[in-house]
């Protein structure tokens, strides 16, 4: 007890009392750059020693990351899972070393669900819904061509925000996907999926719409538009997930029509639940859900932007 108590008295006042590992995915979107700062933030409010790995996209990479943090017996892992499957053996590791697992931003297949504590997340079925509901109401009675940029093959955003927008779209005949491809949550690749798009659709004259699964492949998407002399938010809808900054920048410029706000701050919920876990032996519920609100140019673009910068944007 007394090597204890001199070990606390070393410690410097407002030492970190917890220490947590955060498997994050890599830096893919403005969003996910924003989840990252937010984090450390909410862990420095918090003085929780947060360590973060950038798994540069790599499923490896975060099963690399989640066995080092285990090895060094953090107190928690966080973990951002780029893709849905391949992760009940590293997790039952992580149980066997008894360290609570969080989820953040995005789901594991059901199988996994004893695996970690609780899943701070949006309902991203119901994301794809809201944004398949505006663009129903949008277009009204006429016919509508519909493309579609997916996000990464094998997430479960992608997989969900595709299902809510199909449920959505099916109930209006007059709405159709007519192409769908991944471009893999990013800005390069959404570019280059949409002028795909357009060169295959008759120089995109037949496109009434781009559904994108994240607003990073919108802006991609708008600048291949502009290059192909089309007219984005006039000529072609656009509706899109997360409420980066910019594409406030695009709706106030009346390039971008509508987007579904998903929060970065997934790890504030997170290390509050884990506080209480270890502090009380709260045990949270399976799934902290955060709120996925619709923005359209009609909520005044520019001042939601000027609002946004500096909140890890
Ligand atoms: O999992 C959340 C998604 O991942 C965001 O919507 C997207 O921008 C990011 O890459």
């Amino acid at each position: 007890a007394s090597a204890m108590a001199a070990l606390l008295l070393a410690l410097p006042a407002g030492a970190a009392e917890l220490t947590i590992g955060f498997s994050q995915i890599g830096s893919e979107s403005g969003w996910r750059a924003a989840e990252t700062s937010v984090s450390k933030q909410e862990a420095a409010k918090r003085k929780v020693n947060l360590k973060i790995a950038d798994a540069q996209q790599k499923q490896e990479n975060q099963i690399k990351a989640i066995r080092s943090f285990i090895a060094q017996n953090v107190d928690a892992i966080f973990l951002a899972p780029v893709v849905s499957t391949g992760w009940d053996s590293v997790l039952k590791e992580a149980k066997e070393a008894k360290i609570p697992v969080v989820l953040l931003d995005r789901d594991i297949d059901p199988s996994g669900k004893d695996l970690y504590l609780t899943a701070v997340t949006s309902d991203s079925v119901h994301e794809g819904e809201v944004a398949g509901d505006w663009l129903a109401k949008t277009v009204g009675e006429k016919a509508c061509n519909i493309v579609e940029l997916q996000g990464t093959v094998g997430a479960s955003v992608a997989a969900n925000r595709k299902k809510g927008f199909d449920t959505a779209v099916a109930k209006h005949p007059n709405l159709k996907v007519v192409r769908s491809q991944t471009g893999d949550f990013t800005r390069a690749k959404g570019k280059e999926v949409m002028e795909s798009f357009i060169k295959a659709e008759g120089g995109g004259k037949s496109i009434c719409a781009v559904y994108a699964h994240n607003d990073d492949m919108m802006v991609g998407a708008i600048q291949a538009m502009k290059e192909a002399g089309l007219k984005p938010g006039k000529d072609i809808l656009t509706v899109s997930i997360d409420a980066v900054p910019d594409i406030f920048k695009a709706m106030a410029a009346g390039e971008a029509n509508a987007t579904v706000e998903l929060t970065p701050n997934m790890a504030g919920p997170a290390l509050d639940a884990i506080a209480a876990f270890k502090d009380k032996g709260a045990v949270p519920p399976k799934w902290i859900q955060t709120d996925s609100k619709l923005y359209t140019a009609a909520d005044d673009p520019q001042k939601i932007y000027d609002s946004k910068k500096g909140l890890g944007y």
